[in-house]
This record gives C-alpha cells, sequence and structure tokens, in this order.
C-alpha cells in the first residue's frame, strides 16, 4: 500500500474509463472488508452508465456534482435487519473501496447519503433508491466516486499538533501541555 499521507479526496477526474480488471480488484476487497460478523453482508452497486451517473450526481446538489465527471461510482449499502452495526460495516467497507482505488492509482471521493437531504428536503436516500430500483428494507450509506485524477493537491504533512490527539496508556489532556 502506498503512502498514506499522499492519499487525498479528488473531484476531478480524467475522461478515462477504468479498465474492468482495476474495478474487478477493487471490489474484491471490498467483498472481504471486515464486518461484525463473518457473514459479509455489505452489498455493492457499480455504476459506468453516464446518464445513471448525471442523475445520481444530483443527490446531494453541490456536494455530489463531481458524481457527473466520475467515470465510476460504487454504492455502499445493506439491508439494516441483518446487523446492529451495520453503519459501521458499510463505512468500512467504503473505506477499503478508497484506500483499494487510491492502491490503483486512482482518486476517489465520498457522498453521504444516510441522514442526508437534497435541498429540497427530499431524503438524499428516496431520491437514490428510486433512480436505482433499492428495496425499502436497504439503508445507503454513500456512494464511492472513482476515477484517474485530474487535479493536484499536496499531500498531508504530518504536524506537531496531530500529536495532540494521540494518548498512550490512557487519556492524557495534551492541550495543557501545548
Ligand atoms: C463520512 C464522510 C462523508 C463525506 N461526505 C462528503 C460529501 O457528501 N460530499 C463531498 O464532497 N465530500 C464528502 N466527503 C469527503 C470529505 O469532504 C473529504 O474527505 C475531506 O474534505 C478531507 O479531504 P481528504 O479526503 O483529501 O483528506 C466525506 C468524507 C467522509 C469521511
Amino acid at each position: 500500500m502506498k503512502d498514506f499521507l499522499r492519499r487525498r479526496g479528488v473531484k476531478k477526474y480524467k475522461d478515462q474509463a477504468i479498465e474492468q480488471e482495476v474495478l474487478d480488484s477493487i471490489l474484491e476487497n471490498a467483498l472481504v472488508a471486515p464486518t461484525s460478523t463473518s457473514r459479509k453482508l455489505c452489498e455493492f452497486i457499480v455504476i459506468t452508465d453516464r446518464e445513471i451517473l448525471k442523475q445520481l450526481s444530483a443527490c446531494r446538489d453541490q456536494r455530489s456534482q463531481f458524481l457527473a465527471d466520475a467515470p465510476a461510482a460504487i454504492v455502499v449499502l445493506s439491508e439494516t435487519e441483518v446487523s446492529d452495526v451495520w453503519i459501521e460495516d458499510l463505512t468500512i467497507a467504503a473505506y477499503t473501496i478508497q484506500l483499494a482505488a487510491y492502491d490503483e492509482g486512482l482518486g476517489t471521493c465520498w457522498t453521504q447519503i444516510r441522514n442526508r437531504k437534497r435541498s429540497n428536503h427530499e431524503s438524499a436516500e428516496d431520491y437514490i433508491k428510486t433512480i436505482l430500483n433499492i428495496p425499502d428494507n436497504y439503508e445507503v450509506e454513500c456512494i464511492v466516486a472513482l476515477g484517474y485524477s485530474d487535479e493536484e493537491k499536496e499531500p498531508y504533512i504530518r504536524k506537531e499538533t496531530d500529536c495532540e490527539r494521540i494518548h498512550i496508556n490512557m487519556y492524557h489532556d495534551t492541550s495543557e501541555m501545548a
């Protein structure tokens, strides 16, 4: 796995299709992402259809515009009755997609769906469920946009103050130490 300091959210993508074997490799990783029980119950809808991506790009107004120009996106969803920690399971699966994509040289950006509304107050999830024919007993956590990056972003630099968020052996109020 490459240096994580270079992983940045990417919202501008080259007009370049993602090879099927690259998508397959990302999905293989997503399918075995850690879940609360050994039953892997997260599901994924892979979208490469340009018209559908355009429709999805309106799900969060400005916060989802980048989906319109992404060559692919993966919708991360699950039945909610199957586990009481389905949110954690889906979150880990979505981040696994982001890391696997990064390892393949792709940029990604997360679009939050659960608990989010569109500007017309409609639920972002209801909007997506209608477009993608998702059953009522499923919840959508997020949509991960994927593509070859067409933007330059500075890598993260580890700051001195980052250490204040790390506690050794027990909680210490590190703000007083500054
Ligand atoms: C839980 C979560 C929800 C997010 N939702 C959105 C979103 O709806 N729209 C968006 O443009 N970015 C979204 N992002 C991306 C963040 O804004 C982005 O990761 C953040 O700006 C940090 O940038 P980085 O990925 O380069 O570290 C989300 C990220 C996370 C982890």
